[in-house]
């Protein structure tokens, strides 16, 4: 980690966000023809050192290099690649190192050794030391649409094109979804299938206490699949959406964190109702208010929380402030960071991705407030 180490360069919070925006914007500028396809988790989002060098890594971009968050700190993506990719890629970096703002293509094979062909975009992220940054990293599944395809018909119709990168979005959702449950929750099936078996041999054969040690690893087996099944679930759409409405699923929330915490005092608003809100708009904003209260949990240090949620006749509101220490000069640069900290990027583009604003304002003084607002 040769650019942030804590007590080397530094980069602002702020900055990140900053950067995340000018990202978003040269992205889009510089492949008009390509959808932004977030999966259910969000961006794909990592900060590399100017070398290549994972500094953090979300668990989207994680996932889709087949890594954890934690594990892919420190690796250089060129041995990610495959070997006769290693030069183009070096010369990429070099690139983006060297400007503002870089796209370009890679075959990346991650953990799975399966090469996949990404974009990435990468926006440069000054250090408070001159001369040295860092790249934020988003990482998209590019939508190749080949001539003459059903879907090359739909593209000529201009105005279908919209429609055309949500279905792919989700196919690609889809597949990744079904590779999910075939690698995880299959194999987890087919370990606790076989070791039921062989307990059952062993008490036919009399081999009662072996059974009994086997079927203890089963159960404690289907426990751990049961927590990914939960999982897979709760990323894909959190379950409380459906059952109770998004105002309800806020307040519940809220509930659940003030019962939580103990001392910490939070306060729900709303004067929304389900049915006003844009089906496709509820989990981006039960997500975003998810980071933010788990943010303003485990890093302000705040008494009061209060989440809102409010319209008046063109937008819809959402609000999260408390009273905490704030992070206006707060520097990436946590060791917590490394491993999870894109919370507020990933936040932010969200919101931005389905033509949101956001905003964060922080002080010591007044605490923060994350703000994000569509138009209906
Ligand atoms: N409400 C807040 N109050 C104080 N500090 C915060 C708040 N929200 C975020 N931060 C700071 O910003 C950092 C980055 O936040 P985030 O991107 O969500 O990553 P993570 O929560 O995984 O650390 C946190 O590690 C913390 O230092
Ligand atoms: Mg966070």
């Amino acid at each position: 980690m040769d650019a942030i180490q804590p007590g080397g360069p530094q980069v602002r919070l702020l900055d990140l966000i900053e950067a995340m925006r000018k990202l978003r914007r040269a992205a889009c500028a510089s492949q008009p023809e390509a959808g932004v396809v977030t999966d259910a988790r969000g961006a794909a989002l990592a900060i590399l050192t100017p070398a290549g060098i994972f500094v953090s890594a979300n668990r989207s971009a994680a996932a889709l290099l087949g890594y954890s968050s934690a594990e892919l700190v420190g690796k250089r993506l060129v041995d990610l690649a495959p070997d006769d990719a290693h030069a183009a890629l070096t010369d990429d970096l070099s690139a983006s190192a060297a400007r503002e703002f870089h796209s370009f293509k890679a075959l990346l094979t991650g953990r799975t050794g399966h090469p996949t062909r990404l974009a990435l975009h990468q926006q440069w992220v000054p250090a408070k030391t001159m001369n040295s940054g860092v790249l934020l990293t988003l990482f998209e599944e590019p939508l190749i649409i080949e001539p003459g395809s059903a879907d090359s018909e739909l593209l000529d119709a201009s105005e279908r094109l919209c429609q055309t990168y949500l279905m792919i979005g989700q196919q690609k959702e889809r597949q990744r979804l079904a590779s999910e449950l075939h690698d995880g929750l299959g194999q987890a099936l087919t370990l606790v299938k076989l070791m039921t078996e062989d307990a059952l041999m062993r008490i036919r054969r009399g081999q009662v206490d072996d059974a009994v040690q086997l079927l203890d690893s089963t159960v404690f087996r289907i426990r751990e699949t049961i927590g990914d099944v939960r999982q897979i679930c709760g990323e894909l759409r959190p379950l409380m959406l459906d059952k109770l409405g998004l105002p309800a699923a806020l307040g519940s929330l809220c509930r659940r964190i003030e019962r939580g915490t103990g001392a910490m005092s939070v306060v729900f608003d709303c004067d929304v109702a389900d049915k006003d809100v844009p089906e496709h708009l509820k989990a981006d904003m039960f997500r975003v208010a998810q980071e933010a209260l788990n943010n303003a949990v485990k890093h302000a240090a705040a008494t009061e929380i209060s989440l809102s949620l409010r319209s008046d006749a063109a937008r819809l509101m959402l609000t999260i402030r408390d009273n905490g220490i704030g992070y206006e000069n707060h520097p990436f640069a946590t060791d917590e960071a490394y491993t999870t900290g894109l919370g507020l990027v990933g936040m932010q583009h969200r919101v931005e991705m389905h033509g949101g604003a956001f905003s964060i304002e922080s002080s010591a003084a007044t605490g923060t407030l994350v703000c994000a607002t569509w138009t209906r």
